[in-house]
């Protein structure tokens, strides 16, 4: 049988080593954003990208019991208390496109438009210009931006100060500021949140689309096994109901 091939990690009677690096000496000299970076991109990173990802991370933590995925976590906990895994799988398997996974789609779409900008000398303001174009004809949501609770998400403009001061900004974080400016004037006001602002940074530190899910994923299991600790050492078992008012066809004996 062919054996696995894997470029992560390896170890032997004595050792571990993820991406070449003894884990020992990672333990020592290294911070877990750091082993996040170097498990992901295979290389250590500045000081610039290892202070921006863990101020993503930190931002990504939580966002109250009401967010989607900690809601889901919570009900998973409250109804089976046997099971703290499921109750953390649970909330995970609420992020998706709409909450939580729109930094993914965001990226796809700023390296497709700035890859077709690159191509015929245009600039960052002008690919975004014309993502939108296509977006808006095509009818559908721009990822990374819009809001259910901020008018103004107070993480975007401390992780872009952040970004211009540590010398990471790059034309992700334009195509993003042109996007959302662009949008305010042809759509309605639509904030940036933290999915597009992690999108514009993770691309302009060379990361993968797929990386702006799996950087979410990473950032809010901090948060759930909280929620999910909480729920068990405060509540008890059952305690969410819901009101649910039904309105299909009247009951009968039939
Ligand atoms: C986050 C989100 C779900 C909030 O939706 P919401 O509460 O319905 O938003 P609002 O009430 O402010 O606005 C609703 C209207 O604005 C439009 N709108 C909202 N966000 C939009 C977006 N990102 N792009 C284009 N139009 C948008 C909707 O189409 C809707 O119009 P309609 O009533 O004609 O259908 C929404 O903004 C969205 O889908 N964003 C993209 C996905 C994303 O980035 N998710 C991460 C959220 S942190």
């Amino acid at each position: 049988m062919e054996p696995w091939r894997t470029a992560i990690a390896t170890s032997d009677a004595t050792n571990i080593w993820i991406r070449g690096r003894s884990v020992t000496s990672l333990m020592q000299n290294a911070t877990f954003t750091d082993t996040i970076f170097l498990l992901h991109l295979g290389r250590m990173p500045t000081p610039g990208e290892r202070r921006l990802l863990d101020a993503l991370l930190i931002g990504m933590a939580d966002h109250g019991a009401g967010a989607p995925s900690c809601a889901t976590a919570r009900l998973a906990a409250s109804g089976n208390r046997s099971s703290i895994s499921s109750a953390v799988a649970a909330g995970i398997l609420a992020i998706g496109d709409d909450h939580g996974g729109a930094g993914s789609n965001t990226m796809a779409l700023i390296a497709e438009g700035l890859a077709q900008a690159k191509a015929e000398g245009l600039t960052p303001a002008a690919a975004a210009m014309r993502t939108l174009d296509a977006e808006m004809a095509a009818r559908r949501r721009l990822p990374g931006l819009g809001h259910r609770v901020h008018t103004t998400d107070p993480r975007v403009k401390v992780l872009f100060d952040m970004a211009r001061a540590e010398g990471i900004a790059g034309d992700g974080i334009l195509f993003m500021e042109a996007l959302e400016a662009q949008a305010a004037k042809r759509i309605k006001v639509l904030p940036m949140n933290i999915d597009g602002a992690l999108a514009a940074i993770l691309h302009d530190m060379g990361f993968p689309p797929p990386a702006g899910r799996f950087m979410f994923i990473v950032a809010r299991v901090a948060g759930l096994t909280a929620e999910v600790a909480e729920e068990y050492a405060r509540e008890k078992p059952m305690r969410i109901k819901f009101k649910v008012d039904y309105d299909g066809p009247p009951p009968t004996d039939e």
